[in-house]
């Protein structure tokens, strides 16, 4: 359903690989709301996924950046407002990438140059975007930026490995420059802290099934998808939101207030 949520907005949405990825149900969500985007991705992204389908599915066009190199969002940057015909109203984040992750490296045994390239990708490209973004004067008033992130930032998913890292230090990001946005920009910055989701990146993390099924059974609500969270940032970009800034929000179908449920008890209970 659509609701004219983003009418006359215009935006950036980094992240798309393929069609299960939160970035990709974003881009739909909000192509049905009426708003207008740029859709960028890593060059090495653009030859694995699927990014021109939805771009024609979209009527966007795509500006290929590597989120830890300046020089490559100052070129988006500049290039998407040219395309969009002035300032953004939107930008999401949603890029995470762990070498260690995926090599299945022990967090106990990190190859710290791996480590650093994660942090570089997952976290500090948030700073780099944003800077470029300010420094560039490329916001609207009222505009909205989000970052996606996850629990594993304030309590520990032993598996998550240095991801967890990264995830707090991108939350700290996002308060701290959201600072400097709202004062200075009247811009929002926020991140949403979802649910496990079957994605490439989520799917990387070792003994993924359980932990999306021990979630699921945990959250009154069940865990929320990747459909459910494109929702959740169309309501962070409209103008229904203009006052809620430096927070990570939880959405996660109850879950990060749970101690324990029904369901996972009865697991426990099964032989009595
Ligand atoms: N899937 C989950 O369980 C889950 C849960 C909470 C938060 N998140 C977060 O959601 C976000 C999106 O991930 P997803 O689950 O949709 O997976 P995904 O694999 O579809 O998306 C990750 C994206 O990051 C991009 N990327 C990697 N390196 C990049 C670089 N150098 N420059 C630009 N882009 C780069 C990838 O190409 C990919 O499009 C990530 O921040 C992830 O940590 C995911």
């Amino acid at each position: 359903m659509s609701y004219n949520l983003l009418k006359g907005k215009r935006g950036i949405i980094f992240g798309a690989l393929d069609s299960n990825s939160i970035a990709w149900k974003t881009a739909e969500r909000v192509h049905e709301e009426g708003g207008q985007f740029v859709l960028t991705n890593a060059p090495v992204a653009m030859r694995m996924g699927q990014i021109d389908e939805l771009a024609k599915k979209t009527g966007s066009q795509i500006i290929p950046a590597d989120a830890t190199s300046v020089e490559d969002l100052q070129n988006l940057i500049d290039k998407s407002t040219e395309i969009l015909g002035g300032k953004l109203d939107f930008v999401l984040h949603s890029i995470g990438m762990s070498i260690n992750v995926r090599k299945g490296k022990h967090y106990t045994d990190q190859n710290y140059e791996w480590t650093q390239k994660g942090t570089d990708v997952s976290a500090m490209s948030f700073h780099k975007l944003m800077q470029t973004l300010y420094k560039s004067d490329a916001m609207n008033e009222w505009g909205s930026i989000v970052a996606l992130t996850y629990m594993a930032a304030q309590r520990v998913f032993p598996d998550y490995n240095d991801m967890a890292d990264n995830k707090a230090y991108l939350e700290s990001i996002a308060r701290s420059f959201g600072y400097f946005f709202g004062r200075d920009k009247k811009v929002r910055v926020n991140t949403i802290s979802q649910s496990p989701t079957p994605t490439t990146a989520g799917s990387g993390v070792k003994g993924f099934d359980g932990f999306i099924a021990y979630a699921d059974k945990m959250s009154p609500l069940g865990n929320a998808t990747a459909l459910d969270c494109a929702n959740y940032t169309v309501s962070l970009f409209s103008d229904l939101t203009k006052r809620v800034t430096l927070q990570n929000l939880y959405h996660d179908g109850g879950f990060s207030n749970m101690g324990v449920s029904d369901a996972v008890m009865s697991t426990f209970m099964g032989e009595e």
